[in-house]
Parts: structure tokens; sequence; C-alpha cells
């Protein structure tokens, strides 16, 4: 325990700091959570949520997990949107994938990485319905690149496919899903252009 001593130094430093400039900050927050935002991202440690996007506490609903990916049967990451749309009511939910993700790289490998693998097996999926694409690029670095993005698009869809989102589409709510991708080398997010806000959106794109 005692080596972990300097992060909770840290913490108590950080929780002083925040209460010298707004003495109610905890006292807030801990009545409610109003996020407008659910994230869903990568688990690499370099791609932070709150920090990328500079919001506080309370600001943004967050689920991470290896490589971004949403499946329809992860119970995990169903809960979190149901509970982030029918419960917090967010406005948007972005799916944000980064260029040089691990997963994604490992997915393309030919090589065992054990119980990953079975994870991965979705973005090997990906992989295959967008393969004439991918291996049109020049070399391995662009042909990751765009495997990250076209995960990113694919996870939108999925998102968007759900039971949750259509739900919420049916009761005409308020609620967009967007597909960003972060750059590691200059810290900048990029739109990729393919929101959705309403079940034309979906049906138009997943045709
Ligand atoms: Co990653």
């Amino acid at each position: 325990m005692s080596e972990l001593k300097h992060l909770l130094e840290s913490n108590r430093q950080w929780a002083a700091e925040r209460l010298a400039t707004n003495p109610q900050f905890f006292s807030g927050l801990s009545q409610q959570q109003t996020p407008e935002y659910l994230w869903i991202g990568c688990s690499d440690s370099r791609v932070p949520a709150n920090q990328i996007i500079d919001l506080p506490p309370g600001e943004v609903f967050v689920h991470r997990n290896i490589a971004n990916v949403v499946v329809h049967t992860d119970l995990n990451c169903l809960s979190v949107v149901q509970y982030a749309v029918e419960v917090l009511k967010v406005k948007h939910i972005i799916v944000c994938g980064h260029y040089g993700c691990g997963g994604v790289q490992a997915a393309m490998e030919n090589k065992e990485h054990g119980l990953i693998d079975n994870w991965l097996q979705h973005i090997r999926d990906v992989y295959r319905y967008y393969r004439a694409e991918i291996d049109a690029c020049a070399d391995n670095n662009e042909k990751l690149d765009r495997l990250c993005e076209k995960n990113v698009i694919q996870q939108v869809l999925n998102v968007c496919g759900s039971t949750v989102i259509q739900n919420a589409w049916a009761n005409n709510e308020a609620l967009s899903v967007h597909g960003w991708i972060y750059s590691i080398k200059d810290g900048l997010l990029r739109d990729l252009g393919i929101s959705m806000s309403q079940v034309d959106d979906y049906r138009a794109a997943n045709r």
C-alpha cells in the first residue's frame, strides 16, 4: 500500500484545489449528475475522456474497453448506454477511437494473444467488411489508421442499432450518436462525419 502513497497524496491535493476554487464543488456533485454526453472510448491510458475534451467531473458519462467496441451481447456496455439514455438523458453519445490503437493492431496480426483474441474478433469482422478499402492502403501504418476509423464507424452503427437508441428515436427524443477519432501524436480529435440523430440516418448508413 505504501508504494501508492503518492497517488493518495495527489488526490488530497487535487480535492483541496477544487475546493479552493469552488467550496460547493463536491457537495453539488454528490447531489446529482446531469451529464449531456456519453463517451464510449478505448481503455488506452493515453486517451482519457475528461481530459481530452477538458470537462470536469459530472459532465461526461464514460464507458471504456479495449478498442472501443460496442457488442450487442455485452451487458456491461449496453447497461451503460441504457442508463445514460433513459435515466441520465444524455443528448450525445460519442464513440471515440484513436489512431495507433493496440487492440486494432492486434486484431490485424496473425498471431495469438490469448483470451483477448475473442474480443478482437469483433474488429476482425470490421476488417472483413472493409477489406478492399483497407488492403488498398499504401503501408501497414495507413492500414491500421484506416481500420481504426472503420472500427469507430462500425461501433457507431452498433450503438444506433441497439434497442435503447432505436426506442429513444421512436419516442422522438433528441439524441445524436457521433464518431470521432483521436490522435495521440497531436492531441486532437477528428470528427469522422457520421453523426446520426434519427432512425432514417441509421437506415441510410446501414443499407
Ligand atoms: Co486503443
